[in-house]
């Protein structure tokens, strides 16, 4: 089976899920320049239990604010349009995609372990650069690996050959993916992303998170994204010299290379910030 047949064959999945409404319009109202605080609030209040996540959120150490915000619209003018789009974002892709059964052995819940943690990861990088808007990062380090997901949900026995590669001869999933499926879990992530209409710089960070691509519209997410999933595959926490950065891409290196260098003095309080952000986005109701 090549490439091609396979995305087709995605196309062809009756249940793969669809982007909960929610997002849909909030994302539709963003691109219009007239939309205002009140009819975005509106959208928001339809779905209550969004609600009180959001507003769990922004009171949340996560954001640190001293006032306690009430409702929707004081969070979209505390916060902005944009972030309170993405948070929308992040709490319904995570509820939409834990629900359904996956391959045994996949623990989903490290699976969003990692992502909560590239995502903090990612949004840091960015604050610390100041290459790109640190939400749209968190996004994009949330969503990187979302192809895995598909994968051990709906290929099956795709993902059960690579998964026994990693457990039996200790490679990495990228490297067993290579090695053994017509795709990789970045680019079925991608086909995903695009079929949902992301943006073309998201769509991009997912499809050349392992492998760097200097020509794509937004090197800066993309860059970022990439070093905080290295960060978060090989850096352990007590550790005082940096991780072995042979899966680092030489570009990223060079543009990290000062967040890269000081990682033992930054990373605990890092580390305290995924915990917090995990008990928040992955704690059932
Ligand atoms: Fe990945
Ligand atoms: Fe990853």
């Amino acid at each position: 089976m090549d490439a091609q047949t396979f995305l087709k064959g995605l196309d062809n999945i009756p249940d793969l899920p669809s982007l909960p409404n929610i997002v849909i319009k909030v994302n539709q109202m963003l691109q219009d320049q007239e939309t205002s605080i009140k009819e975005l609030g509106k959208i928001i209040e339809t779905d209550q239990a969004m609600v009180s996540k959001i507003l769990r959120l922004v009171n949340s150490a996560f954001y640190g604010f001293r006032s306690k915000i009430r409702n929707i619209p004081h969070a979209i003018i505390i916060l902005g349009f944009n972030n309170v789009r993405n948070a929308v974002v992040s709490v319904s892709i995570i509820k939409t995609f834990s629900g359904k059964k996956h391959f045994e052995g996949f623990e989903i819940a490290e699976f969003w372990r990692h992502s909560v943690a590239v995502a903090v990861l990612s949004r840091y990088l960015s604050e610390q650069t100041r290459l790109d808007s640190p939400d749209d990062c968190f996004v994009a380090g949330l969503l990187h690996d979302i192809g895995k997901v598909v994968l051990s949900q709906h290929f099956t026995a795709f993902f059960g050959l690579v998964w026994k590669s990693v457990k039996e001869d200790g490679s990495s999933f990228y490297e067993a993916e290579k090695k053994l499926l017509p795709v990789n879990h970045a680019q079925i992530g991608a086909h995903l992303a695009k079929k949902w209409r992301f943006p073309v710089s998201l769509i991009d960070s997912i499809t050349y998170h392992h492998k760097i691509r200097n020509t794509v519209s937004n090197l800066s997410q993309l860059v970022i994204v990439h070093t905080a999933n290295s960060i978060a595959n090989k850096y352990e926490v007590g550790s005082d010299t940096i991780p072995d950065s042979s899966t680092i891409d030489p570009e990223a290196k060079r543009i990290m290379f000062r967040q890269l260098e000081t990682i033992p003095e930054w990373f605990p309080d890092i580390a305290t910030e995924i915990e917090s952000a995990c008990e928040f986005f992955l704690k059932q109701e």
